[in-house]
């Protein structure tokens, strides 16, 4: 297996592009389920998610064009899907496979999806998404570990989530989008990417309102088309350049965002001292002197994201005096504290929150996370300590970043990517 090496200490200095965000990029790729024909996806990540989605459209009976995991334009033709399983062994390395159920029941009528069990950043149950689905009319049945949804047309529903689910809101709306008349989903997830697949749904012929908003409206209609739509981008694959930007006290224009998805991260970033300039093109981040501590809480988008989390708690470690980050959307996501403790910071975590004084002299190590935004805060760490920084299980890493050691040896950081060593 592949592990990726640093040599802590340099300034990044350049341009880095954004690629196509992922979460924005595993729903719309899912929805392609809704239409018969040929939808196209361009700027699509090249991600190891984004290949199990692949992998499940494919697994269905649709065909995908071309079929080499490297190209960013996918066609994805629907005609011959005729299998309305998601099998156990795509969905435990990704949960966001449940994805395809409000799809399939809509438009097909079944589906038959394995429940995704706990994860490394928590239980993430999906009883938001069933509950949802069931008001629609959907029988749902829990078969040894497969959630079985029949349904022979959905009906419209008033819906009120417990809690916003960014996933939960996209699975109802793709359903609620071929149900008979008009459903209401309330305490709806306001992400960015539940907004982009309102878009995208509209363009296929839905009638979506409020995508975006705690209150979003479908008027069901009998057919969607396919359509041909470009990802944007992503905004926490940026934030986390940001991040390795403002630490390394490097000066870099992160291309290809967009800067409104970025409010909240910009926000905590200048309370940190980083300065960030708007520019045409993207949003040029400088990092100056020394940095300020922050006091971050995780919330719900507009919110800070919860996956800027880790990555900020390494900037937490470079500030001086006592920082406070408390992170309320999953209970045990905090995993890269304990290796991040082992490079010599000094963080404190009780319950929910941890506290960061700082700034700690990070040194070089053999670190391992057993998740995606974790393993980015493990790299970004590598970027200031000292010596050599070993990550450890760089498959969490490629989930979600799009070649991440090119994209920062372009900016001038000592990492390669090498066969892990005995
Ligand atoms: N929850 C429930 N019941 C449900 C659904 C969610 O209790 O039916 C809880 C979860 O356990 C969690 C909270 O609600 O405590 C919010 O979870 P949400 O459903 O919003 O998360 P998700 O849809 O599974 C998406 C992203 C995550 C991101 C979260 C929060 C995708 C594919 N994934 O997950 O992205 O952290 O929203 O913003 O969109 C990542 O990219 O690293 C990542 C984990």
């Amino acid at each position: 297996m592949d592990c990726i090496v640093i040599r802590g200490g340099r300034h990044l200095k350049g341009e880095v592009r954004i690629s196509g965000a992922k979460n924005a990029a595993l729903p719309i790729l899912a929805s392609s389920l809704l239409a018969r024909g040929t939808s196209t996806f361009k700027n699509v990540p090249l991600l190891n998610d984004v290949d199990t989605m692949r992998r499940l459209i494919v697994g269905m009976g649709a065909t995908i064009e071309p079929a080499d995991a490297a190209a960013r334009t996918l066609r994805i033709c629907t005609d011959g899907v005729s299998d309305f399983d998601a099998p156990y062994e795509l969905v435990k390395t990704m949960r966001a496979s449940v994805l395809v159920l409000g799809p399939l029941v809509a438009r097909h009528g079944r589906a038959r999806v394995s429940l995704p069990g706990g994860c490394a950043i928590g239980a993430r149950p999906i009883d938001q998404h069933l509950k949802g689905l069931e008001a629609m009319g959907a029988k749902i049945a829990l078969e040894h570990g497969y959630v079985v949804a029949k349904a022979r047309r959905l009906h419209g529903a008033a819906i009120v989530c417990d809690i916003p689910t960014v996933t939960g809101t996209e699975n109802l709306m793709m359903a609620a989008a071929l149900a008979k008349g008009r459903s209401t989903i309330e305490n709806a997830a306001r992400e960015p990417e539940v907004e982009e697949l309102g878009r995208v749904l509209n363009k296929m012929g839905a009638h979506v309102e409020g995508a975006g908003t705690s209150v979003v409206t479908v008027e069901g209609v009998e057919e969607l088309q396919p359509i041909e739509h470009a990802i944007m981008p992503d905004r926490i694959e940026a934030g986390t350049f940001m991040v390795a930007a403002a630490i390394t006290r490097g000066d870099v224009l992160v291309r290809d965002v967009v800067p409104e998805h970025l409010d909240a991260v910009v926000a905590k970033l200048r309370n940190a001292g980083a300065e960030v300039t708007p520019e045409e093109g993207g949003l040029r981040v400088r990092g100056r002197g020394e940095l300020s501590p922050i006091d971050i809480t995780t919330q719900p988008f507009p919110g800070f994201p919860t996956d800027m989390q880790a990555q900020f708690m390494v900037l937490a470690t470079r500030a001086r005096g006592q920082s406070v980050i408390t992170e309320t959307i999953f209970e045990n996501r905090y995993m890269h504290v304990q290796e991040l403790a082992r490079m010599g910071a000094d963080i404190v975590v009780d319950g929910r929150t941890s506290v960061i004084r700082g700034p700690s002299k990070l040194s070089g190590a053999k670190v391992m996370a057993t998740d995606l935004r974790a393993s980015a805060s493990l790299i970004l760490a590598g970027l200031v300590a000292e010596g050599e920084t070993e990550v450890l299980r760089v498959y969490h890493l490629d989930r979600g970043y799009e070649k991440i050691e090119r994209k920062l040896r372009g900016l001038g950081a000592d990492v390669k990517r090498v066969r892990e060593r005995g």
